[in-house]
């Protein structure tokens, strides 16, 4: 098993407008995305095969792709299908045709694998609720200054949360909690206990009568990470997101915070969107400083209990970065006792 193996966002469909061709980075390789004349999406190495020119800056005509310097233009099976230079002589070649990815289209986002035939055939994640009655789904992309591991890792990190986003999400008060970190099948799924009305003003508002609230997070391989909440009998959210590898410190992280709140779902859309958007820069802030120390340092964690969490999702990605299938490692239950 490799990363490449797995599906990964490169845009919103909306983004992808016929006529527009996108510039993209997965797993350090290049990407043109344009639409076919079908609307269907296609991903190409963005490099021109003449003299090397950028096929993400060229333009779409009739779903073909046309790079800029020259003239090529280019098929959905990144074919070339006229040469100008070369007028009516033009014959078409076998060799000459851009290493072409395929794509897929769920949930309101384009993905792209970059193997062409992994060992396992993966799906896509499927965003929880997304597009249902009585859902509502806000959505953000944030540009993180680190790797997908370090992300994944403290979009499910509740030691951080006092500290990095103080008052907003949740204040230290050093109140003891309980989690079951579970591993099991290249997942990691995490169970809280004993929370109840630590989580800021939000709460406050969705949680009036002081409920225990029931929040599981979850990693799910290679790249994703799910925090729920239900509080009380009908109130539910869950932030999903992917973070996507450009290069090795650079993490595009696509978060889809969807809930039911009732009759406060559309009233909830710019609050919920300007929170998610608040933490989360606190985030990429914190997220940087750890980028630029790894770069100088390497990296070398030292792990208290609370941080089991991290080191189960870490196993999972060594294991993917070594070739080897992380299902396969042995399931591990561990209760876990930690302040916030
Ligand atoms: S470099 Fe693309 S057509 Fe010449
Ligand atoms: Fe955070």
């Amino acid at each position: 098993m490799q990363f490449a193996d797995f599906w990964y966002i490169v845009a919103l469909s909306e983004q992808l407008q016929p006529n527009k061709v996108l510039a993209r980075s997965l797993l350090g390789e290049w990407l043109a995305i344009f639409r076919d004349e079908n609307g269907k999406a296609v991903a190409l190495r963005d490099r021109c095969l003449h003299r090397n020119s950028r096929l993400s800056t060229g333009k779409v005509c009739q779903g073909a792709l046309q790079c800029p310097y020259h003239g090529w233009l280019y098929d959905r099976n990144g074919k070339v299908i006229a040469v100008p230079a070369e007028g009516d002589d033009f014959q078409p070649s076998l060799q000459r045709q851009a290493k072409r990815y395929p794509t897929k289209e769920q949930d309101g986002y384009i993905y792209v694998r970059l193997a062409d035939n992994p060992r396992e055939d993966f799906a896509p994640f499927s965003m929880p609720y997304y597009g249902q009655p009585g859902w509502e789904t806000v959505r953000v992309i944030n540009r993180f200054a680190n790797n997908v591991t370090n992300c994944a890792e403290n979009f499910i990190d509740i030691p951080h949360t006092a500290f990095v986003h103080p008052g907003v999400f949740r204040t230290s008060r050093q109140q003891k909690l309980e989690m079951t970190v579970e591993r099991e099948n290249g997942a990691v799924l995490v169970e809280y206990r004993h929370e109840t009305s630590n989580l800021g003003w939000y709460s406050r508002f969705l949680n009036r009568q002081g409920t225990e609230i029931k929040h599981c997070d979850r990693f799910y391989m290679p790249n994703i990470t799910s925090v729920e909440y239900q509080m009380g009998a009908n109130r539910h959210l869950f932030i999903t997101s992917q973070s996507i590898p450009e290069s090795d410190n650079s993490t595009l992280v696509y978060t889809d915070v969807t809930y039911n709140y009732g009759i406060w779902n559309k009233l909830a859309r710019p609050l919920v969107c300007w929170t998610a958007q608040h933490i989360i820069s606190q985030d990429i802030d914190i997220l940087s400083t750890q980028g630029e120390v790894i770069g100088k340092y390497g990296t070398h964690f030292a792990n208290t209990p609370a941080d089991t969490i991290h080191v189960f999702v870490e196993s999972i990605r060594d294991a993917i970065a070594r070739g080897e299938d992380p299902q396969l490692l042995p399931n591990k239950s561990v209760k876990v006792t930690f302040w916030v």
